[in-house]
Formats: structure tokens, C-alpha cells, sequence
């Protein structure tokens, strides 16, 4: 019984995880960058997204571990007499492989985007039909990530299923290692799936906007909120090599610009902002920003760049948090470190300032520990509980090392 265990364990890691030649696991920990699409919609241009590149090393974010530059939507420019996709002349003068060089010669990765259909979400090529051709074109641009739509395909899990998987294939054949990622909005329950499809990430929910949640059920678009409660109860299915895809911060975006100031919106608070920061990094959501990096107020890096909240995204051990309470009031969420520490999150999802009294046993973390709080960065308690106020949809995040060890 148990060997059958052990087998079944070892199968389950050799679907969700892929290999390069050198033994390095692909997207071992939760993708991050930056990408165009909640500011630039698909009015994208070569010459912004190397501003932001050139951004994304000059604030220190690459440094703090964003490495991608995402190019969502928009990029395409039809196809040639041979059938190769080809970038919009317009958009992107130079060529994408140009772009590509130009990325990584400054140590940073390219993500490109297409869709499991005729045509993508706003109507541009998409790669239905031309997986294996694409895939050569996008390994020879040097891409290093393909974010995967699904507009225009038709509802069904077993198709979503198998264009994925054909998709994954093609990439795994064109001899470059290219992370996958799978947007289909989890429609399908992707968390059961994409990861044997040949994904190493996948969408749980429809768009992210600037918002805190949805006003009504009609309101298209998903606030923060929104997409932690669907989020907060998938924590099994994500590991090393394998997550829930939360879609893009929208910290910084301040209401404007792209589909997020479709909706007139003002924007999140800094409060709110901060939440989607603490609870994509205890989930272990990718981390892809979308606002302008090239004028970033300090709030907003102080939030993107909090090294302290990055690192339990990025920690090794791949755990994504569990939820531990939930009601009216708080959402807390336990998130286990590869050094024994525990990261624990405390959102209070009420419209009033609450003080909050934790007691670690009732989350199962029975020793005494030291507490440290990494948005005050200091230690603020020691020992088995902490009290403290928690302002409307803040989160407070701490960090409990067992004051033994
Ligand atoms: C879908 C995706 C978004 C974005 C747009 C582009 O809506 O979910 O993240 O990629 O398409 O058209």
C-alpha cells in the first residue's frame, strides 16, 4: 500500500514538473515580471516595452526578482506567404527577436502571448492549427514563456485539454525551454488538469481589474477579493513547477489607463494594494505588475519591492497557504517556509478598522515563536500570540520562527 503511494506520488511529480537538459525545474518557483496588458491593452509598442525593461533593472525590480517582460495581446501582425506569425510592423519596427535581444541582454526573460483558436481575445493571429510552426518561431525569437488564451475555443474541458496539451508539446519539441503558461480563465477547473496538459501555471479566475470586488454578480471583472476566495481554497493543487495563476497585480495602476480604467474606476486603496501584494505572494501566484514602471510613485515600490513579502512567494519549498479562518470578518491564511518559519497572513475584509487577537495554536502553530511583521519590517511580539489593530481591507503579514530553533 504504501509503495503504491510512493508510486503514485512519483508519477504525479514527473506530469507537473519538466526538466530542462541541465536538471533545473521550469518555473520552480511562481513566474515574475511585468506585463502589458492592464496599462497598455493591446496598444503595445516596442519602444515602451524597452522603457520598461530598461525600468524594471534601474528601480531594482529585477534585482527583487521580477525577471520576465510579458508581452500580452496585440503584438501580431498576421501571417507571411509561409504561414509564420509575424509581429505588427507598426508596433514593433525592429522585429520581436530584436526586442527578445534587447531583454536579455539585460539578464531579463521575454514572454509572448497567442490563444487556442483562430484568433485571440481582441482579435489578433492566433496559433489553432500552427502549434508546432509557432512554437520554432517563438524558440527562434528566444522566447522564454508563452501565456495561452482561450477566446474562441470551444467550451468543453476535454478540447481546452487536448489544444493545451498540444500546444505544451510543440514547445517541449522546439528544442527551447519555454515556460507555459494556461489562461482559461479556470472555466474548466484548470487546477485538475493544466499541469499534466504541460502547463506550469494556470488561471483560476476571468480578469483582474482595479478593484477591490465586484459591486454586483453582472459586474464583468474580478476585484482582489474576488480572486483570493477562489484562490484560498485550491492550495492542493500548487507546487514546485505548478500554480494557480491569480492574473496580474494591479497595485500602482491608481485607476488609470488599460482595462482597468474601462471601468472609471478610482482605483484600490494603498490598503488594498498592499493585500493583493501580501496575499498573491502567500498564495504563490505568479507576480506579473502591469503598471507603468516608468513613473512609479514610492508607494507603489514600496509595495512591489517589499523583499521580506517576496520572499515567501519566491520560497523553495513551493507551498502555496492554506486557509486556516474565514468568516464576515478575517481571512488567515498559514503558508509553511523551507526553513521551518511559517508566514501567516491576516486580512481584515471588513469596512471598519478591527483588532484582532491570534492565538498561533488555534492555526495549528503550537510553539512560541518570534513575530516579525514584514510590512513594519520589526519584530512585534514573542511568544504564542499576537494582538494588534488591522485597518479596513488591510493585511497584516508576519513571519513566526519557533523561538527554540
Ligand atoms: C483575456 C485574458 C487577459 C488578456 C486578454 C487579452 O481576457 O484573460 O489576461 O490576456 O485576454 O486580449
Amino acid at each position: 500500500m504504501y509503495l503504491l503511494l510512493l508510486l503514485v506520488l512519483s508519477q504525479k511529480q514527473t506530469f507537473a514538473q519538466v526538466k530542462s537538459a541541465n536538471g533545473s525545474i521550469l518555473a520552480a518557483t511562481p513566474p515574475m515580471g511585468w506585463m502589458t496588458w492592464n496599462y497598455f491593452a493591446d496598444q503595445i509598442h516596442e519602444k515602451e516595452i524597452m522603457e520598461m525593461a530598461d525600468a524594471l533593472v534601474k528601480t531594482g525590480m529585477h534585482d527583487a526578482g521580477y525577471h520576465y517582460i510579458f508581452i500580452d495581446d496585440g503584438w501580431q501582425g498576421g501571417r507571411d506567404n509561409r504561414n509564420n506569425i509575424i509581429a505588427d510592423p507598426q508596433k514593433f519596427p525592429s522585429g520581436i527577436k530584436a526586442l527578445s535581444d534587447y531583454v536579455h541582454s539585460k539578464g531579463l526573460k521575454l514572454g509572448i502571448y497567442s490563444d487556442a483558436a483562430p484568433l485571440t481575445c481582441a482579435g489578433y493571429t492566433a496559433s489553432l492549427g500552427f502549434e508546432e510552426q509557432d512554437a520554432r518561431t517563438f524558440a527562434s525569437w528566444g522566447i522564454d514563456y508563452l501565456k495561452y488564451d482561450y477566446c474562441g475555443a470551444p467550451s468543453d474541458a476535454k478540447t481546452a485539454k487536448h489544444r493545451y496539451k498540444t500546444m505544451a508539446d510543440a514547445l517541449r519539441k522546439s528544442g527551447r525551454e519555454i515556460a507555459f503558461g494556461i489562461c482559461e480563465w479556470g472555466d474548466r477547473k484548470p487546477w485538475l488538469w493544466a499541469a499534466e496538459a504541460g502547463g506550469q501555471l494556470w488561471r483560476t479566475t476571468g480578469d483582474v481589474r482595479d478593484k477591490w470586488k465586484r459591486r454586483s454578480e453582472k459586474e464583468g471583472g474580478e476585484g482582489i477579493l474576488d480572486i483570493i476566495d477562489v484562490n484560498a481554497g485550491l492550495d492542493q493543487y500548487a507546487g514546485i513547477g505548478h500554480w494557480n495563476d491569480m492574473d496580474m497585480l494591479v497595485v500602482g495602476l491608481n485607476g488609470k489607463k488599460g482595462p482597468s480604467g474601462d471601468l472609471g474606476g478610482t482605483g484600490c486603496t494603498i490598503a488594498e494594494y498592499q493585500s493583493q501584494m501580501s496575499l498573491w505572494s502567500m498564495l504563490a501566484s505568479p507576480l506579473a505588475a502591469t503598471n507603468d514602471l516608468r513613473t512609479m510613485d514610492e508607494q507603489t515600490k514600496r509595495i512591489l519591492l517589499n523583499k521580506e513579502v517576496i520572499q515567501l512567494n519566491q520560497d523553495p519549498l513551493g507551498k502555496q497557504a492554506a486557509r486556516k479562518v474565514n468568516d464576515a470578518v478575517w481571512t488567515i491564511l498559514v503558508k509553511p517556509l523551507s526553513n521551518g518559519d511559517y508566514a501567516v497572513a491576516v486580512l481584515n475584509r471588513s469596512d471598519a478598522a478591527q483588532t484582532a487577537e491570534l492565538k498561533f495554536a488555534d492555526l495549528g502553530l503550537n510553539e512560541a515563536y518570534t513575530v516579525r511583521d514584514l510590512w513594519a519590517h520589526k519584530t512585534v511580539a514573542k511568544g504564542k500570540k499576537w494582538k494588534g489593530q488591522v485597518n479596513s481591507h488591510e493585511t497584516k503579514v508576519f513571519r513566526l520562527k519557533n523561538i527554540k530553533s
